[in-house]
């Protein structure tokens, strides 16, 4: 039988409430494949610095970095929101990203046919959309350098941050996005500001000669990111898969979670070279919504299909549950996010029960 060790990091808010769900069906889809783990709960982020005072304990990157991937809920709080830098929930999230040296940030968009009512486009916009933006995780603009605060000449204040991408940077995300093009439709669009950013300029270039030299097979385009964003509420299925920089892949995924309706569908992975691989939902901890169990948690569910694809290599145990989130849907289960006329509303733990129910069969609690 297999086994994986598997670190959980439910973070702050609506985390505590969609992770659980998650693990529960991570459990039970993997009991009908023959695969076993062993969970370990860690603190991150604002439990963490209520804990032990720092957003990423030693023990949790100890085991993170130990276990074969990672599960992670949401980070932040109001109740840290001004907190010094180091000591802020999403911090956490930035030097554990840093230190699993996952560069490369998976995030699709699907438009299912059972929620084609829950989009914010026209329908017949929004139907059959499937798409994956690739977004570069670990460079660019988020880990500047030099970033800081100053006082220019004429005392004024000033922030700073500056956008950097090198040549190998940008090759090794880019090779990511090509191989996986490849195994979709084989259509690449690259997304950038190549008519003003110089790490814009640079990217353009390489993406081009990468595909010239060793992709011929890849449909390739480049889109400014001002026209990506228009087109992708335009004509949204045009996209197979997108290729960009951490800035504009974190607006773009937000954009693009507003064809399916909702970013409680969206799940995303963050991958390296080799090492554990970080499966979270796009959604954050949503102080608005904790405590409430009204939460969707499809999007921690989907994540949990993308671990096993992704990090255990178990493509079996993840089209279980693809399919059992799809039969939800087909039984006409909605949470609030996703609720239109004629559909059963319910609560985050009564669709994970359903999740279960047609996964079919029993879970070994943790
Ligand atoms: C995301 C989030 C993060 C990001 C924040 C919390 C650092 O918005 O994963 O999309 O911008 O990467
Ligand atoms: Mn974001």
């Amino acid at each position: 039988k297999k086994r994986y060790t598997i670190a959980v990091l439910p973070g702050d808010g609506v985390g505590n409430e969609v992770i659980p769900v998650a693990v529960d069906v991570l459990c039970l889809a993997g009991s009908l494949e023959g695969i076993d783990y062993s969970f370990k709960e860690l603190p991150i982020g604002g439990v963490a610095l209520d804990l032990v005072g720092v957003p990423l304990p030693e023990e949790t990157l100890t085991r993170a970095k130990q276990s074969d991937a990672v599960l992670l809920g949401a980070v932040g709080w109001p109740k840290w929101d001004n907190n010094p830098k180091h000591l802020k929930p999403i911090t956490a999230l930035l030097q554990l990203r840093a230190a699993l040296k996952v560069f490369a940030n998976l995030r699709p968009i699907t438009v299912l046919p059972q929620l084609v009512d829950s989009t914010y486009l026209r329908k017949d916009t929004a139907e059959g959309v499937d798409l994956l933006i690739i977004r570069e995780l670990t460079g660019g603009i988020y880990n500047a350098h030099p970033r800081g605060f100053t006082t220019n000449e004429q005392g004024d204040e000033v922030g700073f941050c500056t956008e950097s991408y090198s040549a190998s940077e940008v090759d090794h995300i880019a090779r990511v996005a090509f191989d996986i093009a490849k195994q979709r439709r084989g259509k690449l669009c690259s997304v950038d500001k190549a008519t003003i950013l110089e790490g814009s300029m640079l990217w353009r270039k390489r993406v081009t000669a990468m595909a010239a030299s060793e992709y011929p097979e890849v449909e390739v385009s480049h889109l400014l990111i001002d026209t990506a964003a228009m087109d992708l509420v335009r004509h949204p299925r045009q996209f197979d898969t997108i290729l960009t920089g951490v800035m504009f892949g974190d607006i773009l995924s937000d954009l693009a979670a507003m064809i399916p309706g909702s970013v409680g569908l969206l799940p995303s992975a963050a991958l390296g070279d080799s090492g554990p691989g970080i499966f979270e939902p796009v959604h954050g901890s949503a102080p608005k919504h904790y405590g409430k169990d009204t939460v969707n948690p499809m999007a921690a569910v989907l994540s949990a299909a993308m671990l096993l694809r992704y990090g255990l290599k178990e493509e079996n145990a993840a089209k279980r549950i693809e399919e059992a989130v799809s039969d939800v849907l087909d039984r006409g289960f909605r949470t609030r996010d996703i609720h239109t006329c004629g559909t059963t509303l319910v609560g985050c733990n009564r669709m994970g029960e359903e999740i279960l129910r047609s996964l079919d069969g029993s879970c070994k609690k943790l």
